[in-house]
């Protein structure tokens, strides 16, 4: 077991994106367990989509794709998440040179603070959705934009729940 290539993939997920799910697809592909951790309390903003619902939506999503993977939900810090699963990977995805420093710089610290024992990996974005930003997908949501380009048809039906019922 201690041979396996563990990896998570922690993130917001508020809302998981078209880019999310490429991303879980091909790290699916890579490693030999992928674990998705959908963070608790995303400390931003005001999550629009509740920790469990994330996680459902994740599920389901990638159920119907054929994706092998966990997903849980977690709080506290993404290197005590990795070693709970055994995990020596982080995987994060790269969407543009904008998002380098502040990865570069979560890479590092994640790796001081497992004293070593937790790297990270960064998947580019596949240039279709590079674009593609969560935090821009809840401000189209809340502006009564279309999200469906952004969002798989599911995410897309709720986050206009959410709005319905907040
Ligand atoms: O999808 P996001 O919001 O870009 O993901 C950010 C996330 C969840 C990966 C980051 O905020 C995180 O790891 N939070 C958990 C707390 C933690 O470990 N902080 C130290 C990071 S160096």
């Amino acid at each position: 077991m201690a041979d396996r290539r563990i990896a998570v993939f922690p993130g917001s997920f508020d809302p998981p994106t078209l880019g999310h799910l490429d991303l879980f697809e091909r790290a699916a592909r890579l490693f030999d367990r992928l674990v998705i951790g959908v963070l608790e309390n995303p400390s931003k903003a005001a999550a629009l989509l509740g920790a469990e619902a994330r996680r459902d939506l994740i599920v389901s999503e990638l159920q119907g794709r054929g994706i092998s993977a966990d997903v849980r939900v977690f709080d506290g810090l993404a290197v005590d998440f990795a070693a709970s699963v055994g995990a020596r990977w982080i995987l994060r995805g790269l969407r543009s040179a904008a998002d380098l420093g502040d990865e570069l710089a979560m890479a590092g610290t994640n790796r001081e603070a497992s004293g070593g024992a937790i790297d990270t990996a960064l998947i580019p974005a596949s240039p279709r959705f590079a674009h593609i930003q969560s935090r821009l997908v809840r401000e189209i949501a809340s502006g009564g934009g279309d999200i469906r380009p952004f969002v798989s048809p599911a995410v897309a039906a709720a986050l206009r729940e959410a709005q319905v019922r907040p």
